[in-house]
């Protein structure tokens, strides 16, 4: 008798439990369907999906946030398509694929992908991806769709910002329009593969900021040096080259994500403050501008004014550098010839390369300088291999351009010589021939 009371206990205990377990599914399949209220919850807990109101807006969003950090909304499904109402519902189709219907049935969103599974479900991961696999192979990592292939304006460990080249697609990371508004914003963060890769911050039309080449191991120019906390991967095979990264402790929450003002900014979730710590942000500060000095210029944040004209030129007018787009750094005496007239290379230390490279990924430092030396139009050069990483002979064939002084000890900046006319040697300018032999032992001593 004495036992009845706790047997009951244990009884609606159990009933809670699983009523509790059936409401926190981490998947539908054709016959169920999420209504707005309602969530899946990823098998370990670390990602919630269901329908939200971001800010003040009033809207409804289908989106992913995480469990811990619920404020915190990683994909939005509809970011361009708002439901006015508490009416929308997430469905798999007669066709399998998901759907996002309205009060009317009538098709918000819809997985437009090629292959259809025969026996459709829609899992969130814990990865924080939402995928459509086949239930009757759960094992496979094949999805017919996921989410991560559409990225919002976070990048969590697994995904990729880039490309997929066969066929060929991007992905890159879009800001919200604001806080209330989860619409693409104008610029995103994309990986340029026009060159040696690197990220840029911009519209199709006007680059905004952008990072220094990949070097094998970072990107140069965004203060990620030295970091504990992740592993950033440039990842080049045969039909994708994108960039990822991934945490070195797995139980380390940390994401990368564009606010709406246009930053790049890396997290880490502090368990002990049940908040949000910023590893960095990016741009830092006004030499990261694209282009802020103009070209044959650049950019150190140590010094005032910040821009400075490279050797053999000087600025054009008399107002100083508070107006970048006018401001010009022109040749200092026009009519001498740089080209085969005993002209050097300045080396500038700790520095962002500038934009627009070229790469032979088979010439060493030596014949670098040689190749660039022996052509007229090669403007600088730099040993791609002195991240350590990669290996390679970096050459400039225009106007160089967004290049910045990375003096904090954070950000990565390496050395480039910079082809200087023959008037100039002798100022902090040393002459090499090709004969003085290993350019690059010369040059750093
Ligand atoms: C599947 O159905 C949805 C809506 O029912 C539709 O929008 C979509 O185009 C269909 N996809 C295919 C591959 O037929
Ligand atoms: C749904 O249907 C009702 C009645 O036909 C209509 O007034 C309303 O505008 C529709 N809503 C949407 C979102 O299409
Ligand atoms: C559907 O396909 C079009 C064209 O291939 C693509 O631009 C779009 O992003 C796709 N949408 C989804 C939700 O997969
Ligand atoms: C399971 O997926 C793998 C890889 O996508 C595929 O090769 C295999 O045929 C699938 N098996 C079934 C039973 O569908
Ligand atoms: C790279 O340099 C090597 C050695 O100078 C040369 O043979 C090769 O053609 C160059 N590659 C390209 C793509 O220019
Ligand atoms: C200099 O290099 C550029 C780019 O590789 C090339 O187009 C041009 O032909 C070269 N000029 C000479 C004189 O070798």
């Amino acid at each position: 008798m004495e036992y009845l009371p706790f047997l009951s206990t244990l009884c609606s205990l159990i009933l809670l439990l699983s009523m509790e377990l059936s409401s926190a599914a981490d998947m539908i399949t054709p016959t169920q369907f999420i209504r707005d209220g309602e969530t899946l919850i990823s098998s370990s807990q670390n990602f919630e999906l269901g329908f939200f109101s971001p800010g003040k807006s009033n809207y409804r969003y289908v989106g992913i946030w995480y469990k811990i950090s619920p404020e915190i909304v990683v994909w939005v499904a509809n970011r361009k398509d708002p439901i006015p109402d508490h009416q929308g519902a997430l469905i798999i189709s007669n066709n399998g694929s998901l759907v996002l219907i309205n009060q009317n049935k009538s098709i918000i969103l819809s997985s437009n992908s090629s292959r259809v599974p025969e026996n459709p479900v829609v899992q969130l991961l814990d990865s924080g991806n939402l995928v459509l696999r086949d239930s009757h192979n759960m094992s496979s990592e094949s999805y017919m769709w996921q989410s991560f292939d559409y990225p919002s304006d976070t990048l969590l460990p697994g995904m990729k910002l880039g490309w997929n080249l066969k066929p060929l697609f991007e992905r890159q990371l879009t800001p919200w329009k604001s806080e209330d508004d989860p619409a693409p914003g104008e610029s995103s963060l994309r990986l340029d593969i026009s060159g040696v890769p690197q990220l840029v911050i911009g519209t199709p039309s006007r680059k905004s900021v952008r990072s220094g080449p990949w070097n094998g191991l970072q990107f140069g120019g965004i203060p990620m040096m030295h970091n504990k906390v992740f592993k950033p991967m440039l990842v080049h095979k045969e039909d994708e080259l994108y960039y990822a990264y991934e945490p070195f402790d797995k139980t380390v929450i940390t994401r990368l994500m564009v606010d709406p003002t246009g930053h790049m900014q890396r997290l880490v979730w502090n368990e002990k403050f049940r908040g949000w710590r910023i590893v960095y942000s990016w741009p830092y500060d006004i030499c990261d501008n694209y282009a802020q000095c103009g070209a044959n210029a650049y950019c150190r944040i140590s010094k005032t004014p910040n821009c400075i004209c490279l050797k053999g030129f000087e600025i054009n007018s008399e107002d100083e550098w508070d107006t970048p787009d006018t401001m010009k750094c022109v040749k200092k005496s026009p009519t001498e010839s740089d080209c085969r007239n005993g002209e050097g290379f300045q080396k500038l230390a700790r520095m962002k390369l500038p934009d627009i490279n070229w790469l032979n990924q088979s010439m060493n430092i030596k014949e670098c300088y040689a190749e660039c030396l022996k052509n007229c139009s090669c403007r600088a050069y730099a040993d791609l291999n002195e991240g350590g990483g990669s290996s390679g002979c970096l050459m400039w064939f225009t106007n160089l351009i967004d290049m910045k002084e990375c003096s904090d000890r954070f950000t990565w900046g390496q050395d480039i010589f910079i082809r200087v006319p023959a008037s100039e040697l002798g100022k902090g300018v040393i002459l090499f021939t090709v004969e003085q032999g290993n350019a690059k032992e010369l040059l750093h001593s």
